[in-house]
């Protein structure tokens, strides 16, 4: 696996691969990888000729600073996963390579996209998400990119972008990775005790309840049955749980033939914010 630390260098070797016409992937990560992360690199390797990892702790999307100083950075154990798992190229940037002095302002008209769910919680998050994305997409000029669906309002923002900005990069959406009792995994799993990790899985108790429904019931019923679930487990607290039409994420009155619906939740347990969702 080849290393880059700034966009010249990338910009190069990239330049090189596109003149023999290989298909290129990219796959944006802030690190700290788990299995997750590594599922997108196995998702695309056979889908594609060179795959460029970037890891970079996006300093716009991050709400809180706090959060962003304590956001774990173990870079020598990602690239040993990112070898193993035979990505091609990893891009590394600074800061000051991603965010220079005399860069622009951004803001993308995402309608109301960026404010509902996660953007109503994390003001802002999507603009920098969408803003360290579209600079990613610019320097890599990807065929394809790679996101997963445990952030789906994430990826929801990501083609719409896409759209706006009529970029020819096809969107690949992943499957969510859960440990073996069905926990999503992410990187804030690691800050929940062992006991912890045992309560979050209602969670997806409540989402399996949902879906298991087969929408036989309306979504407000459906929404008052998971709350049940939740509030059976008083350590969890509930931010939001909702089943929307999956393209604008407008919470739906009813089923209707032919949409596709997706049940959202967030949740916070032991100071911990956890995301889970499943499509209906
Ligand atoms: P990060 O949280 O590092 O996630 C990188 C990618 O891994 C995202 O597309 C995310 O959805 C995916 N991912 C995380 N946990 C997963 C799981 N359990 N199963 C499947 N995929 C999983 O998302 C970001 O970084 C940033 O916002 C980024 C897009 C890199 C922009 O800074």
């Amino acid at each position: 696996m080849k290393i880059f630390r700034t966009k010249n260098e990338l910009k190069e070797a990239l330049a090189e691969l596109r003149a023999q016409d290989k298909v290129i992937t990219l796959v944006p990560t802030m690190g700290a990888l788990h299995e997750g992360h590594i599922s997108l690199i196995d998702y695309a390797k056979p889908r594609t000729d060179i795959i460029v990892c970037s890891i970079f702790v996006n300093p716009t999307q991050f709400n809180d600073p706090k959060d962003l100083e304590k956001y774990p950075r173990p870079i020598e154990n990602d690239i040993a996963l990112l070898e193993a798992a035979h990505c091609d190229i990893l891009f590394l940037p600074s800061v000051e390579e991603m965010y220079p002095q005399n860069d622009l302002p951004w803001h993308i008209d995402l309608g109301d996209l960026d404010q509902i769910w996660e953007g109503e919680h994390r003001p802002g998050h999507f603009q920098g998400v969408t803003q360290v994305v579209y600079k990613l997409f610019s320097l890599v000029q990807p065929n394809q990119a790679c996101f997963g669906q445990k952030d789906f309002q994430q990826v929801m923002v990501i083609q719409r972008m896409i759209e706006i900005k009529k970029l020819p990069i096809n969107l690949l959406i992943c499957p969510i990775i859960r440990n073996e009792k069905g926990l999503a995994l992410s990187s804030r799993n690691a800050r929940l005790s062992n006991d912890g990790r045992d309560i979050a899985l209602v969670l997806s108790k409540a989402l399996n309840h949902i879906k298991n429904s087969n929408k036989e019931k309306s979504p407000a019923e459906l929404i008052a049955e998971a709350k049940e679930i939740i509030k059976s487990v008083p350590q969890v607290e509930l931010e939001y749980l909702a089943i929307c039409e999956t393209s604008s994420l407008h919470s739906a009155d009813q089923f209707e033939e032919g949409k596709e619906y997706v049940a959202l939740i967030t949740a916070w347990l032991e100071g911990v914010r956890l995301i889970d969702n499943i499509l209906l």
